[in-house]
């Protein structure tokens, strides 16, 4: 991919990211964010996060179902610090207004409601990966740790998915597309490791082989 292009790819992304946030700061300015403003942050930001979290998941497999599209990997580190930067909001709306910053009241909001538990596990799974996400912590940890702890990206994607789904009213299947979508990608994987150990096989395989 051409310099100039990466460049434009880029900047469209940022300001893809972006958008949410200038929607909600627009919308606030305007007095514009509906009757319940506080659900209407929260549900724009925790959307969000899952969002560009299954976006992240998917750089993988499809740049190993296409070759042509691995420059998409350049995308993934800011893909995923954009779904923490939206996961943060999205807590911190939570203590600001849901608990007023009182430690009490979210110690028990932790321990009382399912939901909170599971959006509190998917936060802090996804806190060291944020964290980790420099070419330093890269080196110092090696590629291999590095990858492997990194994984913690589904288990995330997982607990968002289920804290999305307790905390809608029982019937409601909203959470559904966002569902299957997580179940493709995390299928994806060890469907494409098979078939590029059968391809590698057959690789192997097929100089053995007499051509007719
Ligand atoms: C990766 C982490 C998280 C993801 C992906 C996520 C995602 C979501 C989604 C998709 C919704 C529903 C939006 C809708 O119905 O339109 C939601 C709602 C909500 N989340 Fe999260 N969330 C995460 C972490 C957290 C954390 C850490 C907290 C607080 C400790 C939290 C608190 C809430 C609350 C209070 C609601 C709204 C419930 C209501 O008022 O009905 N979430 N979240």
């Amino acid at each position: 991919m051409k310099r100039s292009t990466l460049i434009l790819v880029k900047t469209l992304t940022w300001l893809a990211c972006l958008a949410p946030l200038a929607w909600l700061i627009w919308g606030a300015v305007t007095n514009n964010l509906g009757a319940d403003q506080i659900h209407t942050i929260t549900f724009a930001t925790g959307r969000t996060t899952l969002r560009l979290l299954l976006i992240a998941l998917a750089i993988t497999p499809v740049r190993r179902l296409v070759p042509q599209l691995s420059w998409l990997i350049k995308f993934r580190r800011l893909l995923g610090l954009f779904a923490f930067f939206y996961a943060s909001l999205h807590l911190m709306t939570w203590v600001a207004l849901y608990t007023g910053f009182d430690p009490h009241a979210m110690a028990a909001d932790i321990v009382k409601r399912r939901y909170i538990t599971a959006g509190m596990t998917a936060w802090l799974l996804l806190l060291p990966l944020a964290a980790t996400s420099t070419n330093w912590s890269i080196r110092k940890l090696g590629g291999k740790n590095w990858n492997r702890l990194h994984r913690l990206v589904y288990f995330a994607a997982v607990a968002g998915v289920i804290h999305y789904w307790w905390q809608v009213k029982s019937g409601v299947l909203t959470p559904i597309g966002v569902t299957v979508i997580l179940a493709v990608l995390l299928a994806a994987r060890p469907v494409l490791t098979w078939r590029q150990r059968r391809k590698g096989h057959a690789a192997v395989v097929r100089p053995l082989v007499p051509s007719p």
